[in-house]
């Protein structure tokens, strides 16, 4: 009698970082992503998202060591960063977030890949994600997205779910006295993307809505066509705060949006 094959605990997917194992052409090239994304961010990136690179030492020395990130995320926090190969199934994605563990990977891009690569590396990763971390309501609403998200693969809703992440922790836009300021990581560790959310004519940038969120359709090939805008990550755990179940329910019988396409209810910028 063949035995079922034991599901892998989400453990079996996290690996250790080898740190000493970078070469210097790979330090270098996040150091050089680095002080890029330093210069263009300084006045474009909210200033919840510059303290926390501030706070984590995260600097142009060279790709951080997860063990002293570490130290720091957890005490601040209680987050911490685990070492992931790669993308995780959604349910190792969602447990672990669920359990204030940021899943980051290892890799860093190659020399020729500094403006653009689809997959996430350690710098998208690091960079771009955990900073936010250290704040303690976007950390909260990390922790409570995984757990929605746990609760979205047993009611089928992933994929309303995938584009509230999507369009909020990858993408998302802040309004502050200062004017619209980055949060989402997928921007800040872009260059040609950080210059584009906020000041090219093309997109959309929408005030934030929810069920209008989870029925747009979003592009993982190119610059966003639209960006939903919030006024603070207060208002944002606020409105994600509700049971989604009956949500879901309503997002069933509605039709999805175009990522480009305005609705009549828009609040359009
Ligand atoms: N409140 C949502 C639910 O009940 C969970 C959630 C929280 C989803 C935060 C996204 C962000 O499913
Ligand atoms: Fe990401």
């Amino acid at each position: 009698m063949a035995l079922a094959k034991a599901k892998p605990a989400v453990s079996d997917y996290l690996v250790t970082q080898d740190w000493k194992g970078y070469s210097a052409t790979e330090h270098t090239t996040w150091k050089t992503l680095f002080e890029r994304q330093q210069a263009i961010l300084r006045d474009r990136a909210c200033n919840e998202y510059l303290a926390g690179v501030h706070a984590l030492d995260v600097t142009a020395a060279g790709i951080p060591d997860f063990r002293r990130l570490n130290e720091i995320l957890k005490a601040s926090s209680g987050w911490e960063i685990v070492a992931v190969p790669g993308l995780v199934p959604d349910d190792v994605f969602f447990a672990l977030l669920a359990d204030r563990k940021f899943p980051s990977t290892c890799f860093i891009r190659t020399p020729a890949q500094l403006d653009y690569i689809q997959e996430p590396d350690v710098f998208h990763d690091v960079f771009g994600h955990v900073p936010l971390l250290v704040h303690p309501v976007f950390g909260d609403y990390m922790q409570a997205y995984g757990e929605g998200g746990l609760k979205a693969l047993g009611l089928g809703a992933l994929e309303k779910l995938a584009r509230l992440y999507w369009y909020t922790v990858e993408f998302g836009l802040i309004r502050t006295p200062e004017g619209l300021r980055i949060y989402g990581s997928g921007i800040v560790s872009s260059k040609g993307e950080s210059i584009y959310s906020l000041e090219a004519k093309a997109p959309k940038r929408i005030e934030f809505d929810l069920m209008r969120i989870m029925r747009t359709r979003y592009r993982i090939d190119d610059f966003q066509e639209c960006y939903f805008v919030i006024d603070s990550f207060k208002d944002l755990i606020e409105a994600t705060r509700p049971d989604f179940t009956p949500y879901y329910a309503e997002l069933a019988g509605l039709p999805d949006i175009a990522p480009g396409e305005v609705i009549e209810s828009d609040r359009l910028l």
